[in-house]
């Protein structure tokens, strides 16, 4: 697995996999649209850690553009995508064509060079099944109970009564995942020689590594020394009210595990922000 692209590279995933691949001597190319803030930024940073480093700015929704920078590529990441569950309720059809349209280009490039796919979906799959999982109520959290106290499996139902946007919400409960714990699951998958196509994974930090909001609130304010006010809304369209994956079927197949915990992530992601204070004015 030499020659790669990644589709999205200079989004948030993306980048922080093409820096590990860059870093393991690959030959990456990235390919993306800009739309996302910051991924121009992404971008140049990757530039600066190698200049070979192969730019394509182009839309998934190209196949073409799609096709021609898959050519000859051993491996695809998937990470291209439109991620908020509000503008998918807003625009159906745009999230349309990058999500579905797009992912169809990169899988009909990957078909045309036999190369290995790996693709990021979402827990938004699940939709609002996921709210008829019983949960109990924690002085501070939600978490599931009964059959689903480990969390969700990937042979849970997707076949939604209720609308299952696409994309990355404000979850109440969540289980929360380093980026560098995700990158090393993503080369341990693609690298694999385990019969895995087709598989899908449900990855995250699993219940081990949960988090509510108004323990990150906490978690900010020891960091910070700042207290965080905040008011009670109702849900938004298509909020799951708790998510966390169970992990299970990942780690035992590529005896991984999250290495990062969260709150050495959050300090981790405090003191990057603190020192990139520019990029966010
Ligand atoms: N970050 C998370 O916590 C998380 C959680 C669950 C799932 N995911 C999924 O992982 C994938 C990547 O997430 P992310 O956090 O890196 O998102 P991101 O928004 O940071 O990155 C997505 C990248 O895709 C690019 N892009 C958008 N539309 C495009 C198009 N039409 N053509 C080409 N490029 C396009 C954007 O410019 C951006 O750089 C998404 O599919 C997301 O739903 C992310």
């Amino acid at each position: 697995m030499d020659n790669i692209l990644i589709t999205g590279g200079a989004g948030f995933i993306g980048s922080n996999l093409a820096n590990v691949l860059i870093k393991n001597k690959k030959n990456v190319t990235i390919l993306d649209n800009f739309s996302r803030q910051g991924s121009r930024q992404n971008a140049a940073w990757l530039r600066s850690i190698n200049s070979d480093i192969n730019i394509v700015h182009a839309d998934v929704r190209n196949f073409s553009d799609v096709k021609n920078a898959a050519s000859g590529k051993d491996a695809i990441f998937h990470t291209a995508g439109q991620v908020a569950v509000t503008s998918s309720i807003m625009d159906p059809r745009e999230d349309f064509e990058i999500n579905a349209l797009g992912t169809f280009n990169v899988l009909e490039a990957a078909r045309k060079n036999d190369s290995t796919v790996i693709y990021c979906s979402t827990n938004k799959v699940y939709g609002s099944n996921v709210n008829d999982v019983s949960i109990e109520e924690l002085p501070k959290r939600y978490e599931f109970s009964g059959d689903h106290r480990n969390g969700i499996t990937e042979d849970f139902h997707i076949d939604a009564h209720h609308h299952t946007p696409y994309g990355v919400s404000k979850l109440v409960g969540e289980d929360v995942l380093f980026a560098s714990d995700l990158i090393d699951l993503f080369i341990k998958e693609a690298e694999s020689e385990k019969k895995i196509h087709g598989h899908v994974f449900n990855v995250g930090g699993g219940k081990k590594n949960t988090l509510s909001l108004i323990e990150l609130m906490e978690q900010l304010k020891k960091i910070s020394g700042i207290k965080i006010s905040y008011t009670k809304d109702d849900w938004r369209a298509a909020d799951q009210k708790v998510y966390y994956s169970d992990v299970s079927k990942a780690m035992s197949v590529f005896g991984w595990e999250p290495k990062v915990s969260p709150e050495e992530g959050i300090k981790a992601l405090f003191d990057w922000t603190s020192e990139n204070r520019s990029l966010f004015i």
